[in-house]
């Protein structure tokens, strides 16, 4: 970036080249800021002062809805063509063709493994897949009750204080070993937090079984020697573990990297992302759609429900996107899974509600112009209901999977030489300089 004054300003920029000319007319001085990769650096903004004194200016972007933190080359998304690509490769192949610890591997690596790179890949996270038995006592601290994502939450947190080693995030070998444990251990925690809530005895891995199977075994087993998935919902649920693996700079992306930026270990930054998820607007948003649609109760009840949508008493949920502004491409693939499971277990009368409030809202101008479509959570609920997981187990089901796209986002992050400790600026808009008042005085 240059500065001009107003009279001396010589035209290094002007039409055709990469840059903004910016006059501040406090000063009347003229700017020329580089534009790179369709941005400008905020910190050529401090330049712009009106004295010497001046701190410069900044942007201010509430929840960063205009603002690139970082360069990523793991998961491009085209939000107005619905487009989501991992590492350059569309979802629809990857769902097609791949497996979710191929998908893990593609995220975290960068490219598709060897054929002994992915069984290599497979053994490791198959032999991680155990968590210390102290686990076991830790979350049978929690309340019968207590919503599986809070205990999930506090289990990876707890995992940092097993593995003390995981805060030398400089060492790339140390850096790929808790790598593979998160991937391999976040189906153990989930189902041990299922089972917890049931009240039925834990499972252990089962590492004959495929990573979905496992995971449908430590869900499920009861008193058979072998559980044995059934390959329709194996397949299913790997499909819908590759769909929610990763999705670029999203709300628990975001914390993961915030939280990373810090130095801690991968154990408590996951665990900021799972913090995030939980949110109804984020991955939350899944177990909202079950309940708003077993509150709808029948296709009858929609128009109500949508006009209350449309006087603010109502949130579809499901719908919206901060990025899609089109049909978010993993519901369109949900979707078509669905009749898979219904197939095994029975078809769920919620999913006739689910698809006629999908229509008429695609029919609705309110929803329309605000460019509000299905987005990954709208289906993926019926699915988990159908599998038989209660609820509350719904974001959690959305947790597991998009730890491989955390961790990949976390690595990428340790090594890019542009970031720091992220801490963004305020404007202030508070009291100055008061004078403290005695209790009795005020
Ligand atoms: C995920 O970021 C990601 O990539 C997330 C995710 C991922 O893979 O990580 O894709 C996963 O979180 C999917 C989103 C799941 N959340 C929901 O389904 C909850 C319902 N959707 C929303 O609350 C909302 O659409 C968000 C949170 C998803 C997006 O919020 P934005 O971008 O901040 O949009 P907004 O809230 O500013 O809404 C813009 C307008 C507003 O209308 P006006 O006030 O301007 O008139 O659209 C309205 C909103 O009121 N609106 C909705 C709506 N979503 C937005 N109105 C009714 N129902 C909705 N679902």
């Amino acid at each position: 970036m240059t500065t001009q004054s107003q009279a001396g300003s010589d035209n290094r920029g002007g039409a055709g080249t990469d840059t903004l000319t910016v006059t501040d007319n406090r000063t009347g001085q003229t700017y020329e800021l580089d534009i790179t990769d369709g941005t400008v650096r905020a910190m050529d903004l401090r330049r712009m002062k009106v004295s010497d004194e001046d701190f410069g200016l900044m942007t201010y972007d509430p929840a960063f809805t205009n603002t690139a933190s970082c360069r990523s080359a793991i998961t491009y998304i085209d939000g107005d063509n619905g487009v989501l690509e991992y590492r350059g490769y569309p979802i629809e192949q990857l769902c097609q063709e791949s497996t979710y610890l191929e998908v893990a591997y593609l995220l975290v690596f960068g490219q598709l493994p060897t054929e002994t790179e992915l069984d290599q890949w497979v053994h490791d996270i198959t032999v991680h897949t155990f968590v210390h038995e102290n686990i076991k006592d830790f979350m049978n601290g929690f309340r019968h009750d207590a919503h599986p994502m809070g205990m999930l939450l506090g289990s990876v947190g707890a995992l940092s204080t097993f593995y003390p080693e995981a805060n030398r995030i400089k060492d790339a070998q140390n850096r790929e070993i808790q790598t593979i444990r998160l991937i391999a251990k976040m189906p153990t925690l989930a189902a041990f937090a299922f089972r917890h809530a049931m009240g039925q005895p834990y499972v252990y891995p089962d590492n004959d079984l495929s990573y979905p199977g496992n995971f449908l075994s430590m869900m499920y087993k009861m008193t058979e020697l072998r559980y044995e998935p059934d390959p329709r919902l194996e397949r299913a649920l790997d499909v819908l573990f590759i769909l929610h693996a990763d999705h670029e700079q999203n709300c628990s992306t975001n914390a993961v990297r915030a939280v990373g930026s810090s130095q801690v270990d991968p154990y408590s930054a996951v665990a900021a992302g799972v913090a995030a998820l939980y949110g109804p607007l984020h991955g939350g948003a899944n177990e909202a759609v079950l309940r708003m649609l077993r509150r709808i109760g029948s296709k009858q009840n929609i128009p109500d429900f949508l006009q209350g949508v449309k006087d603010g008493n109502e949130r579809l949920m499901g719908f919206g996107h901060r990025v899609y502004k089109n049909y978010d491409p993993r519901a369109r693939i949900i979707r078509k899974h669905i009749d898979d499971v219904f197939e095994v277990r029975g078809k769920s009368p919620l999913l006739e509600i689910a698809t006629e409030l999908e229509k008429r809202a695609m029919d609705d101008d309110y929803f329309v112009s605000r460019k509000l479509y299905p987005n990954v959570d709208y289906y993926s609920g019926l699915i988990y209901e159908a599998l038989g997981l209660p609820v509350s187990m719904f974001p959690v089901m959305f947790a597991i999977p998009r730890t491989s796209g955390w961790i990949a986002q976390w690595l990428e992050m340790v090594v890019d030489s542009e970031q720091r400790i992220a801490r963004p600026r305020q404007i202030y808009t508070g009291a100055r300089e008061q004078d403290y008042v005695p209790v009795d005085r005020r």
